[in-house]
């Protein structure tokens, strides 16, 4: 049994107080459109949820699923398939990420959406994790800025654990219980 690290790494307050900002200037760039939010689960249906609500505009709401192939981070593969048809043809999409760490999945969300042909697409992710980027992406909204720990929590899991936390904390590997240096990630 894996556990977290009791204090928050980052509090449901300071979550919501960041959503607002991001909300407000995703409202002031993408107003005059109608944009389809589009969120990528699963780590990010809690987000997606609280950004769209705070966005206080016309908008449509949608999910994504994305998985990365494991081995081939530096390849850029992940599988990317839609929870329904989607038509993006035209569309200003808002993808809605949980974090983004070595950049494979987002690299390969952007790669779908150019192929859907969307018109324009504006990403944005709660947590922007750079130090383990192996594919260069551009990020139009990041929450936080996290050091190389795996969190939990709003939304992310560890093996389908600790998604249901309302703050974001950092895990304990097991070694580090025994006193031994962190490998992280
Ligand atoms: P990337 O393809 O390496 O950028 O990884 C993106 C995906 O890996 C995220 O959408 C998460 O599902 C997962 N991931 C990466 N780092 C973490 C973390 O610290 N906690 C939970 N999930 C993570």
């Amino acid at each position: 049994m894996m556990r977290i690290d009791p204090e928050p790494l980052l509090t449901a307050e300071q979550i919501a107080a960041r959503v607002r900002e991001l909300a407000a200037d995703i409202r002031r760039d993408l107003a005059g459109t109608r944009p389809l939010v589009l969120g990528v689960l699963k780590g990010a249906a809690f987000f997606t949820a609280d950004l769209a609500r705070a966005l206080d505009m016309d908008a449509e709401v949608n999910f994504i699923r994305a998985r990365s192939y494991a081995g081939t981070a530096s390849t850029g593969k992940a599988a990317v398939s839609e929870t329904e048809d989607l038509c993006l043809r035209g569309r200003t999409v808002l993808l809605v990420e949980d974090i983004v760490d070595t950049g494979t999945t987002l690299s390969a969300l952007r790669a779908w959406l150019s192929a859907a042909e969307a018109e324009t697409v504006r990403v944005c992710t709660l947590l922007d994790k750079p130090f383990r980027r192996t594919t260069p992406v551009t990020l139009d909204y990041a929450g936080f800025l996290v050091e190389n720990h795996f969190v939990v929590g709003y939304g992310l899991d560890y093996e389908e654990q600790f998604r249901t936390l309302p703050a974001l904390h950092v895990l304990k590997w097991p070694e580090e219980a025994s006193g031994r240096p962190s490998v992280g990630g």
